[in-house]
């Protein structure tokens, strides 16, 4: 552990929080990668998502609301690209009933990893099964809530109507789903608008021109957010029979959609 943080320079662990401040791009990269769900993201990523996604805290809040509102007994609730188990922790404050289980699944080992350290800590409750798989691969059945906070925008294009449609069939009656995601406009002012408040929003947060440009240019290829009509309309194509944006803060978007 100790090389590891040593690795990482000054990035130690903050002594109050625990929390390890993201400086992945605080000076100059050449060549800039693609960005990666890596042993050097997983390490800041609580820090990272919280000073990137404004309302994140907000979100994982209400997803025990849904939770508690939507979990059924004697079914599954999935949290589809957990990372280190924000929502899988949020839900499993919230579950009620009795026989449920949570699925978490990633597809990034370094994630996984620490994800199940996480949960360790809090081992209580409801049982968590944590795979680490791409989520194309992973069955979705009997399923009451499913969560997507912040995943399908890094899922293929072409593969995204494909897993709401299997997320869809997943559930049960009564189901719902949660999806969480950046978008982009398509009218140039609003774009311009809530990207620049993005943008504020990350400097207020402490980040660097450079980290913010940085970040940006590495995100580009890997994050391919799409607009609110095109969710929306994929939605009602998986056969979701309405979907409502409970959750807005700039570019970034919070829907459920029920079955
Ligand atoms: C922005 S993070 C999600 C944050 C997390 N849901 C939370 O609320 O803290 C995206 C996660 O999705 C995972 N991911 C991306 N593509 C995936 C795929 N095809 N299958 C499984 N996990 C994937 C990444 O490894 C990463 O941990």
């Amino acid at each position: 552990m100790k090389t590891m943080l040593k690795s990482f320079g000054q990035n130690l662990p903050c002594p109050a929080c625990g929390r390890v401040h993201d400086l992945l791009y605080a000076k100059p990269l050449t060549p800039l990668e693609g960005f990666q769900f890596d042993e050097a993201v997983a390490q800041v990523f609580p820090d990272m998502i919280q000073r990137s996604v404004p309302g994140y805290t907000t979100i994982l809040h209400m997803i025990g609301v849904f939770t508690r509102r939507f979990a059924q007994a004697e079914s599954r609730c999935y949290d589809l690209g957990c990372s280190l188990g924000a929502v899988t922790l949020s839900m499993r404050e919230n579950i009620e009933h009795g026989g449920c289980r949570i699925v978490a699944v990633d597809n990034s080992m370094a994630m996984v990893e620490r994800c199940r350290v996480m949960l360790e800590r809090n081992d209580r409750g409801v049982p968590v099964d944590l795979v680490c798989s791409d989520i194309e691969d992973v069955a979705i059945v009997d399923a009451s809530i499913v969560v997507l906070n912040f995943t399908l925008q890094f899922i293929p294009l072409c593969a995204r109507s494909m897993l709401l449609s299997r997320i869809y069939e997943g559930l049960r009656p009564g189901g719902v789903l949660v999806l969480s995601e950046k978008i982009r406009f398509h009218d140039s002012a609003r774009l311009s608008f809530q990207s620049e408040m993005h943008h504020a929003f990350k400097k207020s947060m402490g980040y660097s021109e450079l980290e913010i440009s940085q970040k940006r240019a590495a995100l580009e290829k890997v994050l391919l957010p799409e607009s609110l009509e095109e969710h929306g309309e994929r939605l009602l194509m998986a056969g979701f029979r309405d979907h409502h944006v409970w959750f807005q803060c700039f570019n970034f978007v919070s829907l459920m959609a029920r079955k």
